[in-house]
Order: C-alpha cells, then sequence, then structure tokens
C-alpha cells in the first residue's frame, strides 16, 4: 500500500536542514520563548491576557505549528496574510492581504515568519503593529538570510542563521505553490526551477 505516486523528496537537490535537526531547533526554540515569557508576565498576566502568536502566512504555518507545541506557555493564536511585490511594482510594497482578527492592544506579541529575506515584510509589519499599542512585539524566525537584508530587523528567538543565498522549499516553504509540505528543508534540483 506504499507504492504512491508523488515523492517531493525526489526533486530536492541538497538537504540543508533535516527534519530531526529542525525539530531539536524548535524544540530548543520554544524553550526560550517559554523561558522569556515566564520572566516578563505573572502567571496571573498570562492567564488573563495571554501573549499571542502571529503566524505570517503562508509560509510561517508548519513553524508556528511546531513552535506553539512545543511551547508550555498558554498562547494566542492569530494570523496576517501579506503580498510584497518586488520588482515588478515600487520595490518592497508590503500589501495586506488578512489583517489580525483580533487586537493587540496592551499584548505581548510573537510573530512567527519562516525566513526573514530582505526584511521588507517584517519592516512594513512592525510599523502597522506599532500604531495598535502593543505591550511588546518580540520576533521568532526559523532563518535568518542576512545576506539579502535591506531592513535592519532584529530577530528575537531565532532558529537558523542562513549564510548562503539559498532558494529553499520545505518545511512550510514553496516553490510556485508547493514542497510545503516536506518535512525538511532543501534546495530543488536546478533543471525544475529552470524554465
Ligand atoms: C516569505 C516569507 C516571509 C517573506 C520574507 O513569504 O514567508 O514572509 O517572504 O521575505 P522578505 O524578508 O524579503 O520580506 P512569501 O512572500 O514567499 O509568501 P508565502 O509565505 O505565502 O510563501
Amino acid at each position: 500500500m506504499n507504492n504512491h505516486k508523488y515523492n517531493l523528496k525526489t526533486d530536492i537537490d541538497r538537504k540543508i536542514y533535516t527534519e530531526e535537526e529542525i525539530q531539536a531547533r524548535v524544540k530548543r526554540l520554544a524553550g526560550e520563548v517559554d523561558s522569556y515569557l515566564e520572566d516578563k508576565m505573572s502567571r496571573q498576566e498570562i492567564w488573563k491576557r495571554p501573549p499571542i502568536a502571529v503566524c505570517i502566512l503562508r509560509g510561517a504555518s508548519v513553524f508556528m505549528a511546531d513552535l506553539t507545541r512545543y511551547m508550555k506557555v498558554p498562547i494566542e493564536y492569530d494570523f496576517m496574510s501579506v503580498s510584497t511585490y518586488g520588482d515588478a511594482t515600487e520595490p518592497g510594497e508590503v500589501r495586506v492581504i488578512k489583517d489580525l482578527d483580533r487586537s493587540i492592544n496592551g499584548r505581548v506579541v510573537i510573530v512567527v515568519e519562516d525566513i526573514v529575506d530582505t526584511g521588507e515584510t517584517l519592516h512594513h509589519l512592525l510599523k502597522g503593529f506599532e500604531a495598535r499599542n502593543p505591550r511588546e512585539v518580540k520576533i521568532s524566525a526559523l532563518l535568518d538570510k542576512s545576506s539579502r537584508r535591506k531592513k535592519n530587523i532584529d530577530i528575537d528567538f531565532k532558529g537558523f542563521d542562513l549564510e548562503e543565498d539559498l532558494f529553499l522549499v520545505g518545511y512550510g516553504m514553496d516553490y510556485a505553490g508547493k514542497y510545503r509540505n516536506l518535512p525538511f528543508i532543501g534546495t530543488l534540483k536546478k533543471e525544475l526551477t529552470e524554465q
């Protein structure tokens, strides 16, 4: 019964982070976020107004699910969807497709991203958050691709530093909408991205 037609793994050229490496790192990261929140907020505060994890759709969805499930501190979920226009229109223009459902006024917010690349997306989002008077906004990103950074972003809870300028898929990241459901992160075979 294991005779499936599809095997996304065969499209991968190089594995960059294995499933085991990712899970181990995300688990430790969850511990770091828990410790931070427990230091920052009293037990009563956490119960009354829990921190909010804001997932930036769609790439961060897998990381969000794992990170928050490894956490022990109660945390609410919210989701935002943005679209970035690189060179097609104004460089770095970011449009909000889906905004937060609830107010973040007075709340501790943990923004959850899969990757920070140019930093344009987070730069824009953080500016928007400031006006909503959160108690504090912290950033957790699985990958920091600093070689392409245009805007300065402080990542508070970081998974991995990606030194090389690689196009990655898996663990939430896509190529043409696919490969998000791979449990590891890798690069695609060259022939698949050359059209
Ligand atoms: C990716 C990623 C970040 C953003 C980072 O999203 O999830 O949100 O790009 O890039 P930046 O630092 O250069 O702004 P993408 O636009 O690929 O959408 P997706 O999450 O729906 O795949």
